[in-house]
């Protein structure tokens, strides 16, 4: 299996990145022989979405179409469509993904998807996904300050990436791991559930 995993967090070393790795060690213990790609997407050059719609409008049945934007959602975009299954993971601002996941999977809406559905998925669009293979993902999303009780406050992250994950990578979402609460509890509190998190995925 390809494991692509995907942290949205300006920080390395900090929650959102410790508790993907704690979901990658799961993965591994059921899956020893799985490779495994992490990227941090502040790493990358990956510019705003223009709304040009070119990706949109080319027809092919390649898994991905190029972006009329030269920057590295070009290699991003290899890696995604080598995945067989996905860590996407973003820390809570602002009660939302961080700016640099929103710009991301903004970047990957056409790219991966075409508009030939013909009904409305779960983002609102008639998409089909351009790539055929069907992915098992999972989301993590921890916050510093909202506990898990109120999450439906705090967390609109996961249902949208949830949504367009599904649109565009024809995956599915095994599970999610809302880490509330981080700044009282500490990240530790959740390594028990990354990783069984992580286990689910394999
Ligand atoms: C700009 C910004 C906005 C934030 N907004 C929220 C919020 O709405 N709710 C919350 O509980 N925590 C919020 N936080 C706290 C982060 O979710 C928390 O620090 C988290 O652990 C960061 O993940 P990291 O350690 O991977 O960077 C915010 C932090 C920043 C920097």
């Amino acid at each position: 299996m390809n494991l692509l995993a995907i942290v949205g967090s300006p920080r390395k070393g900090k929650a959102t990145d410790t508790l993907v790795d704690k979901a990658i060690e799961g993965v591994k213990s059921r899956d020893p022989d799985c490779s495994v790609k992490k990227i941090h997407l502040m790493d990358y050059n990956i510019e705003y979405c223009r709304n040009c719609l070119v990706c949109r409008d080319t027809k092919t049945d390649d898994p991905y179409v190029k972006c009329v934007i030269r920057d590295d959602m070009d290699i991003i975009s290899e890696d995604l469509v080598k995945a067989d299954a996905l860590i996407i993971a973003t820390p809570v601002h602002l009660g939302y993904a961080t700016a640099v996941m929103t710009t991301f999977l903004g970047r990957m809406a056409w790219i991966f998807t075409k508009p030939e559905g013909r009904i409305l998925t779960i983002t609102g669009l008639p998409t089909v996904p351009r790539s055929k293979k069907k992915r098992r993902a999972i989301i993590i999303v921890p916050s510093g300050i909202i506990p898990p009780l109120y999450r439906r406050f705090c967390d609109w992250a996961t249902p949208m990436i949830k949504a367009t994950i599904k649109d565009t990578m024809n995956a599915k979402t095994v599970g999610d791991l809302y880490a509330g609460d981080i700044d009282h509890r500490g990240v530790e509190y959740y390594f028990g559930k990354a990783y069984k998190l992580g286990r689910r995925l394999a």
